[in-house]
């Protein structure tokens, strides 16, 4: 699982209701282990909280074993080539989870590890973070999955972003991009989102303009507006771009929809608790960044939800691969 678009339709959606089923099995406590005996790597070259738990938890839950490989610590990528490392870890392991920056890397490690490849993240793709969304999405919007209506506001070329895109597309779904004009998604990514809607009957509005990306939206995505391994410079030249595209209150209002609700990936800068948001605060005046507190800690939030369902998708994912 590379990208977004690995499992096509069919089998995404496989994976939703596989999730939904080992949700209650875990929730009702009689989850059956699928996954004894098999050992799992996570391959991470940036930091994780979400997917390293819930691929961590999803193994235990199901009996496997997990080894752990963060940014520092192995030789990948400095002393050993990603094709050496690969076979390496695909002689032990059963599977493979890995986080990192470029594509070509994972990519490059599915070719040579003869064992499942899962992407945990790259510069361009979230692929296991789109199985929790649009699983909290249904939860939230049970029904014919064509009828959920979101929009992602923030910047368009990033791994959310792009990957909410392509996911709406290939479902069906009413997919809002907003972003900056200079933050708008790439033009070839656009055409593969209109190229997927053709076949799937997606509706697909990429826009500058925030109000008619939300107009109607159920759900409102974003994420934060300078991603792991973007230089923190970064944050001077988006701020200013993306400060008009933050969800506030007005924006959530803005939908029309007195039931619209928030999502994030995590983790969010939504108020001056942290390093990084009291940074943004004496640097740029604003508390919060892509989101308000006053949103993030609302009613409309489901946030957390969202993150409690990376497990139950992760664990799809796993028992699908890997499963008895
Ligand atoms: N959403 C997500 O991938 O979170 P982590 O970076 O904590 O894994
Ligand atoms: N766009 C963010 C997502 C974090 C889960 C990043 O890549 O840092």
């Amino acid at each position: 699982m590379l990208t977004v678009t690995g499992l096509g339709r069919t089998g995404f959606l496989e994976l939703l209701d596989r999730a939904a089923a080992l949700k209650e099995a875990k929730r009702a406590g009689h989850e059956r282990a699928e996954l004894t005996g098999r050992n799992i790597a996570l391959v991470f070259e940036k930091d994780s909280t979400r997917t390293r738990c819930a691929f961590e938890v999803a193994a235990y839950d199901q009996g496997a074993h997990v080894t752990y490989l963060g940014p520092s610590g192995s030789h990948l990528g400095r002393e050993e080539s990603v094709a050496d490392t690969a076979r390496v870890l695909g002689a032990m392991f059963d599977g493979i989870e890995f986080r990192g920056f470029a594509q070509e890397t994972v990519e490059e490690l599915a070719r040579h590890a003869g064992v499942p490849v899962w992407n945990g993240l790259t510069d361009q793709w979230h692929p296991t973070q789109m199985l929790a969304d649009v699983l909290t999405m249904r939860e939230h919007q049970p029904g014919d999955i064509e009828r959920i209506s979101y929009c992602f506001t923030g910047d368009g070329r990033g791994n959310m972003a792009r990957s909410l895109l392509i996911t709406g597309a290939m479902l069906g779904m009413d997919v809002r991009i907003a972003a900056p004009a200079a933050l708008s998604p790439p033009e070839s990514l656009v055409r593969q989102a209109e190229r997927l809607a053709q076949e799937s009957g997606a509706r697909v509005t990429v826009t500058d303009d925030l109000a008619v990306a939300l107009d109607g939206a159920a759900f409102v995505h974003t994420d934060v507006w300078v991603s792991m391994g973007e230089a923190d410079a970064e944050w001077d030249r988006r701020v200013p771009l993306l400060t008009p595209y933050r969800v506030t209150a007005e924006a959530m209002a803005a939908t029309g929809r007195p039931d619209t609700r928030f999502m994030h990936c995590l983790p969010a800068v939504h108020d001056t608790s942290t390093a990084l948001g009291k940074r943004i605060r004496e640097r740029h005046g604003l508390a919060g960044a892509e989101v308000t507190d006053e949103v993030f800690a609302s009613p409309a939030s489901i946030v957390f939800e969202q993150a409690e369902n990376r497990l139950h998708t992760i664990k799809a994912v796993l028992v699908a691969s890997l499963g008895a």
